[in-house]
């Protein structure tokens, strides 16, 4: 089953298996004469050139260019390089750029095409979970300077294609990732994706794991299009993962999973929510972490106070009141710490 969701009015999400022909990724549109993949190495750079054969077979010109890996693609010096290799192509505003890897890729190939000419067609091929459920989704395309995301613009792909055949060959520890996102998209927005994961675990249909993810960002994004109140829902698990992330170099995946952990206590002490052991046992039955025993709790602290979502005495957080149903609340410095306690730092 192919399903098609839209985001923001704006772009196409297409969701479903054997979904990568050239005619599909880059559908025929008038005015459009040249086609630039931006790719990830690997198996994104392989993808890429066979798409961009098939589209050069079909007559439209067609060019590849291997970025480096992961948050190394994302700087200044590698879009402006990217910015001489399009007008070198001859690139116009009827063009379409392509960016095919995980969620790296998309940000730089985003960020790449929303700013080169003012601003040329993206589409988006996802090719981690990550990607997929969330890094693809929503608009937002960034580089790093100095700090992570500190640059970016919004600018929605038109069209963005996942294909759940891909995403299954992935490595565990790369669904790991994406399964950490997912879930936290059913916990604020889709009980049923919930109780998808509890029923089938690591074995969860991950086509239906995507197109449920994205039908809550799409519904959240499409009420707060530029991220000004309702978007913040998506950073449940976020404040106190943020902090682990750093302070315990656990991978980003991992951090969010602890951080909604000690997201569930906050909710139990601050919004009534009733389900913290459920909400840690789904986490657990994908092979996520539920704690990080051995963090240094001054460190996480200081962690948390730097974090951009703090203001006042408390600390501005995402908390459940049931799951499907979040809101955000100024915890108290007692709650954040039972929170932290509930995960192991102390
Ligand atoms: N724009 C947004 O809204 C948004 C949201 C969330 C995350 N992000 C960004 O996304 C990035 C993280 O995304 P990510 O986890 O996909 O990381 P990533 O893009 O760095 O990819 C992780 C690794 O997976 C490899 N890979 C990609 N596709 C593969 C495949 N099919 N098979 C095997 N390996 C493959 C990559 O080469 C890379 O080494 C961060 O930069 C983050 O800031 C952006």
């Amino acid at each position: 089953m192919v399903e098609v969701l839209r985001v923001a009015g704006a772009t196409d999400v297409v969701v479903g298996r054997g979904l990568l022909s050239a005619s599909l990724v880059v559908e025929e549109r008038p005015g459009r004469r040249r086609a630039a993949f931006f790719c990830q190495p690997g198996e994104p750079a392989r993808l890429s050139r066979r798409l961009a054969r098939e589209l050069q077979a079909a007559g439209m010109a067609s060019a590849v260019r291997v970025l480096p890996d992961g948050e190394a693609a994302k700087t200044i010096e590698v879009a402006a390089a990217a910015y001489a290799w399009l007008a070198g192509l001859g690139l116009t505003r009827e063009d379409t750029v392509v960016g095919v890897g995980g969620g790296a890729l998309t940000d730089v190939a985003g960020f790449v095409a929303a700013t080169f000419l003012r601003g040329v067609e993206a589409i988006l091929v996802p090719t981690t979970l990550l990607g997929a459920v969330d890094a693809a989704i929503g608009g937002k395309t960034a580089l790093n300077l100095g700090a992570k995301n500190l640059v970016g613009a919004f600018h929605h792909p038109s069209r963005v294609i996942v294909d759940a055949d891909l995403l299954d060959g992935l490595p565990l520890d790369l669904r790991r990732e994406g399964w950490a996102e997912a879930l936290k998209a059913g916990l604020v927005g889709d009980p049923g994706l919930v109780a998808m994961f509890e029923r089938d675990g690591t074995h969860t249909d991950l086509a239906e794991v995507v197109r449920r993810a994205v039908a809550v960002k799409a519904a959240i994004v499409g009420r707060d299009p530029r991220d000004h109140g309702e978007r913040a829902h998506l950073n449940y698990g976020h404040t106190i993962g943020h902090a682990v992330e750093v302070a315990g170099g656990l991978s980003h995946g991992a951090a969010v999973a602890v951080g909604m952990v000690a997201a569930g206590r906050a909710g139990a002490e601050l919004a009534g929510f009733a389900e913290e052991a459920r909400q840690r046992e789904v986490i657990a039955s994908l092979g996520l972490p539920v704690a990080a025993p051995g963090l240094d709790g001054a460190e996480a602290r200081r962690l948390i106070g730097q974090d951009k979502k703090r203001s006042g005495a408390g600390l501005r957080m995402v908390v459940l009141e049931v799951i499907g149903r979040p809101r955000l609340e100024m915890a108290p410095t007692a709650t954040v710490s039972s929170a932290l306690a509930a995960v192991g730092i102390s």
